[in-house]
C-alpha cells in the first residue's frame, strides 16, 4: 500500500436540529461574536434572527455583518475585519453558504493579524496565516461548498480580476454545523449549482494525484449520494430526506476536498467566475465536467469506471474498466436532470476569452493543475474549453 496521510481537525455537528447548538459552540471560543452572513436570504427566512437569539442566549454579544455578496471580494473582507476590530469580536460565526463562510474565514485571518486580505492573497511575498487567526464557527445553509470543513477561503480580488484562495490549517473552522433543515429554503437553482459543486469536489478529488483510500471512500459515497438525492432536492426543496442525503454528500466531499484540494475543473472555473462574477461556481463547473470525462477517461479506466458506477451507470458483472467510457454520459445525464447540461456560451462566456481563461489558469491556478493526473498544456486547456463551449 502506498503511504498516505489524512487530516481534518473540524468538530462536526451533523443532523436535523444540530443548529440549536450554535450559541453553545461559539461561547466556547469567546464572548463577543461577529455574525457573518449574506445580503438577504438569512434575514428573509428568519434564520439570522434565530442565530442572533441562539448566540445571545448563550451569553454572547453579537455584531451582525450581513454585507457578503456571492463571490466575496477583498473589499468586503477588509470591511468585515474593521468591524471585528471596532467591536472587539473574539469569535467569527458564519451562517450562510460558501460565500459567507469563505468571507468569515478570511475576516478571521485579517482581523487576527491586523492586516489587509491582499497580504494573504498576492502571488509573491504572500503572508501566511498564523495562530493569531480568530476562531471560526460555520453553519452551512447549502449543500454545498464544504467550506465548513476545509482549509480554504476563496476571495475575489477586484483590481486583478482574480479569484484567489487563502489555504491554511489555521482557517479550519473549530466547529461545523451541517443541519439539513437549514437547507430547505435554498431555491432550486442554487440547490442545483451547489450540488454540482459537491459532485465536482467528489470527482476531482477522486482522480487527483492526492487521492488516498480514505478520500476515495468519501468520494464514491459523495458521488452516489448526489446522484440519488440532488434531482429530488432540486424538484422539491421541502424533501427533507433528499436534503439530508445532500447534507451527507457535502460532508463526505468536504473531508475529501480538505485533503485532496481541487484539480483542473476548479483550475479553469475560478478564472471564469473571476471574469464573469455573475456566473455561479457550480454552473461554471457544470460546463466543464463532461468534456474532461470524454477526453480523459481512457487515462485511468478503473477510476472512471468507478465514477460511472457511483453515478449508477455501469455494466453489471463486467470489470469496472468496461464502464469507464460511460462516465461522461452518466455525468451529463445527472446535469440534465438538474437543468445544468450547459456550455460556456450558456453562462455568457465569450469565445474570445477562452485563451485568457487558459492563461489565467496557468498563472494562478497551478496548484490545481499540479494535482491533475493528466499533464495539460495551454493548447490542451484551450481545447477543453472549446469542447465545453456549446452543448448543441
Ligand atoms: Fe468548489
Amino acid at each position: 500500500m502506498d503511504e498516505f496521510t489524512f487530516f481534518n481537525p473540524v468538530r462536526l455537528f451533523c443532523g436535523t436540529g444540530a443548529f440549536a447548538g450554535l450559541g453553545e459552540h461559539a461561547a466556547e471560543h469567546g464572548s463577543r461574536a461577529l455574525l457573518v452572513t449574506g445580503r438577504g436570504s438569512a434575514r428573509k427566512t428568519g434564520l439570522l434572527d434565530r442565530a442572533v437569539a441562539l448566540l445571545e442566549g448563550a451569553g454572547l454579544h453579537v455584531t451582525v455583518f450581513d454585507r457578503v455578496p456571492p463571490n466575496p471580494t477583498a473589499t468586503v473582507v477588509d470591511a468585515g475585519a474593521a468591524v471585528v476590530r471596532d467591536g472587539g469580536c473574539e469569535v467569527i460565526v458564519a451562517v450562510g453558504g460558501g460565500s459567507a463562510m469563505d468571507a468569515a474565514k478570511a475576516i478571521a485571518v485579517c482581523a487576527g493579524h491586523s492586516a489587509p486580505v491582499l497580504d494573504f492573497l498576492r502571488a509573491e511575498d504572500k503572508r501566511l496565516p498564523t495562530d493569531a487567526t480568530l476562531p471560526i464557527i460555520c453553519a452551512t445553509t447549502t449543500s454545498g461548498t464544504s467550506s465548513e470543513l476545509t482549509r480554504f477561503a476563496v476571495v475575489t480580488v477586484e483590481d486583478l480580476t482574480q479569484k484567489s484562495a487563502i489555504a491554511s490549517d489555521f482557517i479550519y473552522p473549530r466547529v461545523a454545523i451541517v443541519d439539513p433543515e437549514l437547507t430547505v429554503t435554498c431555491p432550486p437553482g442554487v440547490t442545483a449549482n451547489v450540488g454540482i459543486d459537491v459532485l465536482a469536489h467528489a470527482i476531482e478529488g477522486f482522480f487527483s494525484t492526492a487521492a488516498s483510500p480514505v478520500t476515495d471512500a468519501c468520494a464514491e459515497r459523495a458521488m452516489s449520494l448526489v446522484a440519488q438525492h440532488l434531482p429530488k432536492a432540486v424538484a422539491d426543496g421541502g424533501d427533507l430526506d433528499a436534503r439530508a442525503g445532500m447534507s451527507l454528500a457535502n460532508v463526505f466531499a468536504g473531508f475529501e476536498l480538505s485533503n485532496c484540494g481541487a484539480t483542473v475543473l476548479h483550475g479553469l472555473e475560478h478564472p471564469i467566475s473571476a471574469h464573469y462574477p455573475e456566473v455561479a461556481h457550480g454552473a461554471g463547473l457544470a460546463t466543464l465536467m463532461v468534456a474532461y470525462a470524454e477526453r480523459y477517461w481512457d487515462r485511468d479506466p478503473y477510476r472512471f469506471g468507478r465514477i460511472a458506477k457511483a453515478l449508477g451507470r455501469w455494466v453489471a458483472g463486467a470489470p469496472l474498466e468496461h464502464s469507464a467510457e460511460f462516465a461522461a454520459d452518466a455525468i451529463r445525464a445527472l446535469l440534465a436532470r438538474v437543468g445544468l447540461d450547459i456550455g460556456l456560451e450558456d453562462i455568457g462566456v465569450e469565445r474570445d476569452m477562452l485563451e485568457t481563461i487558459a492563461d489565467d489558469t496557468l498563472s494562478y491556478m497551478r496548484g490545481a493543475l499540479d494535482k491533475t493526473p493528466v499533464e495539460l498544456s495551454r493548447d490542451d486547456l484551450i481545447e477543453l474549453l472549446e469542447a465545453s463551449y456549446s452543448r448543441s
